[in-house]
């Protein structure tokens, strides 16, 4: 029998090829048509990558929101939610509901997974239980004074190089600044060790350019679970950009290198700071590491953003901003406000609580689409949900419904927190808020004790001193929102108070 020819096979080959793929794009068009949404969605990921990558996708997708309605298909594979309700209800501790794919993206460089990264219900429990004592802060002394000391340095740092007078302009970037204070923070929390970024006032280990040069790429690998594999094989990794690699590498060997000393013959026993807590419960040495290299990831870009957008609003909302400065004054006058001030008296003072939980929720730092997943199939916003489809939150709409906020939900009004209301309204309001910490799932913020002590401080600490202004009110910094939204370029003149 005569073989058939080269050219034949290839053919056979690209044959068979396009029909598999006509096949499953049909079977996948066909298992969420019921579900509308934008008509490419339905057929390619490609529509949600180039959204991520125009770096306006919440924005964007909350527009989508209002055409679409509460429920609509934003790939093959995946649907939005806006209903609070329904978000609460496929968040829910108990529920059936697991991790999408999209948290590989956290796994970072090992097979071994950390705990955002992690899927499993139990697997994530077990986990869980561990690093919570030292996130808590139940096991660690030093969250206040680390606190206190890096925000010292950031008045120090404005004091030294950015303080206008009638004479002397010295615009400072308040994007960058805050990041600095965050990471400075975070990597003192972490690794035992200050990035020094704000008494050198520069980003020291390339963090902030690691973080923005790798978003894009993260954007795919997110979406596309191959990549993964792609990223994971040494050949494709050769090829990144050495800057990149250098960030990342250095990150990775600061934490390898502080986690080493617990671990050992000649270990530090009994230190009462996070990794000496996550020791304690029992947490082996390379997923030490990956925490603390992780808690650098996810605890400096989004306090960053809580802190810039918070004041960027308030120096927008003038009403607001005296508001509370008169509070701080006042507090001060009647000596219920140390220097630097404590968590404590900060949670005495409901102003700025207001302004803290409006900041948060005007502009929420992590607006990743968190997508979770289930094994049965389930009705969400009376829709029928197949088992293994990817149901996301679009968190501008959910932290704006009118329903739980008011009419005014899309203005920044911190006033709303402290206004007379009935309990009913009020724990609407707080329960929504929440869902920006993950709250009411099984996956909530182990960082928000740390970002909340940081809030409580900071802008008190500021705005005791300083006044803020923007340079440009009309250009008053760039964003790029790709899942995390990252400010850059937030200009503005600080003065030094009366
Ligand atoms: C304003 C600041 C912050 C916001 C808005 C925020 C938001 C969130 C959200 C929404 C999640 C839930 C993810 C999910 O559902 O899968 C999360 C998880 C997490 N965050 Fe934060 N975060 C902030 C700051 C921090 C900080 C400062 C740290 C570390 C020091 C941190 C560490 C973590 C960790 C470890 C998890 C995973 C929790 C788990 O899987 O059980 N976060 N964060």
């Amino acid at each position: 029998m005569e073989l058939p020819s080269l050219s034949t096979l290839a053919l056979t080959g690209t044959c068979l090829f396009v029909t598999y793929v006509i096949i499953s794009w049909t079977l996948s068009f066909r298992k969420l048509q019921h579900i509308p949404g934008p008509t490419w969605a339905a057929w390619t990921s490609l529509w949600l990558i180039r959204r991520q990558l125009g770096g306006r996708v919440a924005r964007d997708l909350a527009s989508l929101s209002k055409k679409y309605g509460p429920i609509y298909r934003i790939a093959p594979n995946w649907v939005i939610v806006s209903d609070p309700a329904e978000v609460r209800r496929v968040w829910h501790v108990r529920g059936p509901w697991y991790r999408g794919q999209w948290y590989d993206m956290f796994k970072f460089d090992q097979p071994v997974d950390t705990i955002i990264s992690l899927k499993d219900n139990a697997a994530h429990a077990a986990h869980r239980s561990k690093l919570l004592p030292g996130y808590s802060g139940r096991e660690v002394d030093n969250l206040d004074t680390i606190t206190n000391r890096r925000i010292g340095d950031f008045v120090a740092l404005i004091e030294r190089e950015y303080l206008s007078t009638d004479k002397d302009f010295r615009p400072m970037d308040l994007a960058e600044k805050a990041q600095f204070l965050t990471l400075d923070i975070i990597s003192d929390l972490a690794i035992g060790k200050c990035f020094e970024c704000l008494n050198e006032d520069r980003d020291t280990h390339g963090q902030i350019t690691f973080v923005s040069g790798s978003v894009p790429l993260m954007v795919v690998m997110s979406i596309v679970p191959a990549s993964f594999v792609l990223l994971q094989n040494p050949i494709a990794r050769a090829l990144l950009p050495t800057d990149k690699k250098e960030g990342v590498e250095r990150m990775m060997a600061l934490a390898q290198e502080n986690a080493a000393k617990r671990y050992g013959p000649d270990r530090i026993e009994g230190a009462r700071d996070m990794l000496g807590s996550f020791v304690a419960h029992g947490l082996p040495f390379t997923n030490a590491w990956l925490e603390t290299f992780g808690q650098i990831g996810a605890g400096s870009d989004t306090t960053a953003t809580a802190i810039r957008m918070t004041l960027f609003y308030l120096m927008n909302s003038p009403d607001s901003y005296h508001k509370l400065q008169r509070e701080i004054d006042a507090a001060i006058e009647r000596g219920g406000v140390s220097s630097p001030i404590t968590s404590e008296e900060a949670r005495q003072l409901p102003y700025l609580q207001a302004v803290i939980k409006e900041g948060l929720r005007i502009w929420p730092p992590v607006t990743g689409f968190m997508p979770k997943v289930c094994d049965t199939e389930e009705i969400v916003c009376g829709k029928r949900i197949p088992p293994g489809t990817n149901v996301c939150w679009e968190p501008i709409s959910v932290l704006r419904n009118k329903g739980a906020f008011g009419e005014d939900a899309e203005c920044f009004r911190p006033d709303r927190w402290i206004e007379e209301q009935s309990e009913d309204k009020r724990s609407t309001m707080e329960r929504v808020q929440g869902f920006l910490w993950g709250t009411s799932s099984r996956w909530e913020c182990l960082g928000k004790t740390i970002a909340l002590i940081e809030l409580n401080k900071v802008f008190v600490e500021l705005l005791r001193r300083f006044d803020f202004s923007l340079v440009d009110p009309l250009k008053p910094f760039t964003t790029y929102d790709a899942s995390l939204s990252i400010q850059s370029d937030m200009w503005v003149r600080v003065q030094r108070r009366e």
